[in-house]
């Protein structure tokens, strides 16, 4: 998506060599027009998919996948995200490890929130290591519901997340995908 990959080339700030900051339109402060478009999008990219809801994790997630919800006028709900949890049994649970934090916490929907005929298309806005895909995905499994595909803002494609989710069969649609941020620089996939 050109308009996504201008808008990491203009503002894009790359920390290390591992860690791309888009808080000016993204993380913190967000573009609503350029979130609009994601979600189109997306939604394109899912239209034959028969999607019924999308499935994002706070808070980031939250304002591209509103979007895409909007645009496939099916619902969106956002898995909570806690360190520790006393069992519940209205929710689904899924463990969630960051490598980027180095901390384990839980992700979390209501059940009565994920129907066995549902199916979902699971957004985040970033991809590194695929835990926080892979633990949507997992959720909406444990509900016998289906994974129509997951759909990600900005991917960072030297990093493991893509072939793991590709490897366990879910289909993965990133709208920018970053081979590398070496020497400060980014660099798209081609
Ligand atoms: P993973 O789910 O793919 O395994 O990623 P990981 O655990 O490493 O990511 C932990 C958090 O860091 C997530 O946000 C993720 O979106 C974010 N993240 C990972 N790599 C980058 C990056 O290069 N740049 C930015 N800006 N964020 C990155 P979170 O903790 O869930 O926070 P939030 O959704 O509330 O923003
Ligand atoms: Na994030
Ligand atoms: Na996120």
């Amino acid at each position: 998506m050109e308009l996504l990959k201008q808008k990491i080339r203009d503002e894009g700030i790359v920390l290390g060599e591992q860690v791309l900051k888009v808080d000016s339109f993204l993380n913190h402060q967000i573009d609503p027009k350029l979130m609009f478009a994601i979600g189109e999008h997306l939604a394109a990219l899912f239209a034959a998919a028969g999607v019924t809801k999308v499935l994002t994790i706070e808070s980031s997630g939250i304002a591209p996948a509103v979007m895409a919800a909007m645009k496939l006028d099916v619902p969106l709900i956002f898995a909570r995200k806690r360190k520790s949890l006393t069992l519940q049994d209205d929710l689904y649970t899924h463990k969630v490890y960051s490598f980027t934090k180095q901390e384990e916490s839980e992700v979390s929907v209501a059940r009565k929130f994920v129907q066995a005929d549902d199916v979902f298309l699971v957004i985040d806005d970033f991809l590194a290591n695929g835990e926080a895909a892979l633990g949507m995905a997992r959720i909406v499994e444990q509900a016998g519901a289906k994974v129509a595909g997951i759909g990600i803002v900005i991917e960072k494609s030297f990093q493991p997340g893509r072939k793991r989710l590709i490897e366990l069969g879910y289909r993965v649609e990133s709208l920018a995908r970053i081979a590398s941020l070496s020497n400060g620089q980014v660099a798209f996939v081609e």
